[in-house]
Order: C-alpha cells, then structure tokens, then sequence
C-alpha cells in the first residue's frame, strides 16, 4: 500500500519555507503481529515542532501527532475501526509498531524519552468532535489546565494575563482563568482575534502589534496589578508584562515562540528580569506538559465538561488536505490561526 509523507529536506532558518519540505511516497510494508495500519483523520500543526526538530538530522520524515483511524489491525487492543491518537508525524497512512517509542530513528532524544506513547486509544468524547482530542482534550488542553492551575495557582478575583491568547493553548487558560473567578487580559496579534477573545469572556484583550503603549495599556486594564501571568512568547511583551506583576507574582513560562522562527544564531536582545524578579519576590517557572501526562484524562475530562456545559469555547481553524500541511504548520506560526490550528487530511 502506497503512503505519502512529508520529510524536512533541510534545517529551517527563520521562518519555514514550504521548499524546506517534500512530499514523498512510501510503500508501506504488510502489517506483522502487533502492528496497527492507521489512516490519518485531522493532523496537528504546533510550535515545538519549529524547535524539535533543530536537532534532528535532515532529510527527516517531519514529527507530530494525529487523529486516525485504525483502518487494519494485529493488535487486539487496538481493533480496526477504532480512532488512535498517535506519534505518526506527518504521514497519511502509518504501519504503527507499538513496540518502538518513536518513528524516526533521528527523533530528538526528548521526543524519543518523552511519557507520551506512541499510540493510544482516543479518549472517549462522547457528542465532541473527534478533533478536539488535538486540542481541547488533547496536548493544548493539557497544558492549558495544568500548566495555569499547578504553577500560577489562581484565586478568585486575583488579576491574570495571558499571552498568546486567541491561540490554542492561551484561549484555553483565558477561559479557565475565567471559571476560577479571575480578572483577565489577553494580548493577541489582530483585532478580530482581540473581537473573539472579548466574545468568550475575556475582560480586556489588546492588539500588541499595534498597542502604541503597552504599558498603559496594561496599566489601565490592571489597575491594582498582576497576579499570574501565563507565558506564551517570551521576549519584549514579557518583559512589559513582567514590570506590572503584583508581590509574589506567579509566572508560568509555557513557550516564548517570539523567538522561535529567529535566523540561525540572531539572540534576542531582552533586559535581564532579575531586578523585577527579586523586588517582587515573583515565582518563575518553566514546564514541559509531559510532567503531568500521567494524569492527562483528568484535564482532558474537565475540559470536556467545561465545554459542554458552555463555559469553554473552543475554536478551530482547519486547513483543508493533507498535503497544504507545510503551509498550515508556516500559517500558525505566522499567527493566522484563531483557536486550534489543525489539518483535516
Ligand atoms: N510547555 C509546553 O509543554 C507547551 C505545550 C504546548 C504549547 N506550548 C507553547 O505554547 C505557546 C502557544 O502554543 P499553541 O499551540 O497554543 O500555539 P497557538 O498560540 O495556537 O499558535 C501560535 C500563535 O503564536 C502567535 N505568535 C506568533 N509569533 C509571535 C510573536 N513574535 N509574538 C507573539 N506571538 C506570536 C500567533 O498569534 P498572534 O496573532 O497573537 O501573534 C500564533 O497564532 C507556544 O509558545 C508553544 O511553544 C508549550
């Protein structure tokens, strides 16, 4: 059977370029006992993949998880007919062997290492979207609920800012910020985006790309200060950001993707936070989801009941086929998503 899959032809330098990428075919061989034939569903376009594969050794089949459906099978826990969330990287079709712990022999060590197996069952969503399991209920979720919750440890009518919030990790922690009883602030690149984050509860959101003053802005939409704030880009905003937070102020550093699509060896130029840090005693931490996937179905299963019962609003912006992959992975990074950005195969 003829598969097709999308390898990196070359490192990336500064933003990916669709040439980075080539399609290619591949036959898949005969499935042995054990093994599972999978058929990609919706695919996953995420950050950490612009940064994983720096060391990797291109050409390099391009990493990532996805919604499949078992379409043949040797493995009884795996029948066919059933839906999988997988480690495939960006194939269409896979032969899973579930004995090995990732696809590529040249994955990084820290995919290779990390808890999340290489397949698993999905988790029953019951009347949900199947795709929400790449988001929602899946990876983004995770990070949103633990990644807030265990490190900024929000408390009612305390003041949180989110940046990164009309994507799929940040409107995830806006709305939780917002269930827990918090004030919150969210920083997006567009005014529609900013339009959105209002509609589902945000109390203020700001354009940072075209905010004239970024710290008045905060400073009128956080008049007694910050509590939390929930890290997605790092870099200049994060250090405005950091000059508002309130006496120990917690900070949980989930990405800094301001930085991610940088040229080979361009450092960003940033002050030191070491001032701000010690003056308001603020706790930093940083976190990698894999710390709590062990306890995964809790997250995944609050988030779902938050969804049902319309208090989390969850929007996805799907790219259409399979092969448009390298331009939805280039279109997130590039922030043309809203919500989840995802693949429909
Ligand atoms: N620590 C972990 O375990 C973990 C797990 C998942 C994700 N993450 C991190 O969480 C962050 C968000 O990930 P996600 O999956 O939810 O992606 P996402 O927010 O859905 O998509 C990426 C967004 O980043 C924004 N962006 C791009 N360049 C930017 C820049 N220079 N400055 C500020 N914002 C920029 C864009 O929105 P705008 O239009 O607003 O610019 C874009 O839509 C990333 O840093 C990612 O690496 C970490």
């Amino acid at each position: 059977m003829k598969a097709e899959k999308f390898t990196l032809v070359r490192h990336f330098d500064g933003f990916p370029k669709t040439t980075d990428f080539k399609l290619e075919s591949e036959e898949l061989p005969p499935l042995k006992d054990g093994e599972v034939l999978c058929e990609a569903e919706f695919l996953s376009v995420d950050p950490y993949m612009r940064g994983y594969v720096r060391s990797m050794t291109p050409p390099v089949t391009m990493i990532g998880s996805q919604i499949a459906k078992v379409i043949d099978s040797k493995n009884k826990e795996f029948p066919k007919g059933s839906y999988v969330f997988g480690q495939m990287g960006w194939r269409s079709l896979s032969v899973v062997d579930l004995g090995t712990k990732s696809f590529d022999k040249n994955a990084p060590e820290s995919f290779r290492r990390s808890k999340v197996a290489i397949l698993e069952l999905l988790p029953d969503l019951g009347d949900l979207p199947r795709s929400y399991g790449l988001g929602v209920c899946g990876m983004p979720g995770t990070t949103a609920y633990f990644g807030f919750l265990e490190l900024c440890q929000p408390k009612e009518g305390e003041t949180v800012v989110v940046t990164g919030a009309a994507g799929a990790v940040g409107s995830l922690v806006g709305q939780i910020a917002k269930i827990k009883g918090c004030r919150v602030i969210g920083f997006a690149g567009t005014d529609d985006k900013c339009a959105w984050l209002r509609q589902i509860g945000f109390d203020v959101a700001i354009n940072y790309k075209t905010c004239a003053d970024i710290d008045a802005a905060l400073k009128e939409a956080a008049p007694k200060g910050i509590d939390c704030y929930f890290d997605n880009v790092g870099g200049m905003l994060s250090h405005r950001i950091r000059q508002q937070m309130n006496l120990f102020g917690r900070i949980s550093v989930c990405g800094s993707i301001s930085s991610y699509n940088n040229k080979t060896g361009e450092v960003s130029q940033v002050p030191v936070p070491e001032s701000t840090t010690v003056s308001k005693q603020l706790r930093i931490e940083g976190f990698n989801v894999t710390r709590w996937w062990h306890r995964k179905n809790e997250a995944i299963m609050q988030m779902a009941t938050w969804v049902r019962e319309g208090k989390i609003k969850v929007q996805e912006h799907v790219t259409q086929g399979f092969h448009k992959m390298p331009q939805a992975f280039i279109g997130m990074l590039k922030g043309d998503n809203t919500g989840k950005a995802i693949v429909k195969a």
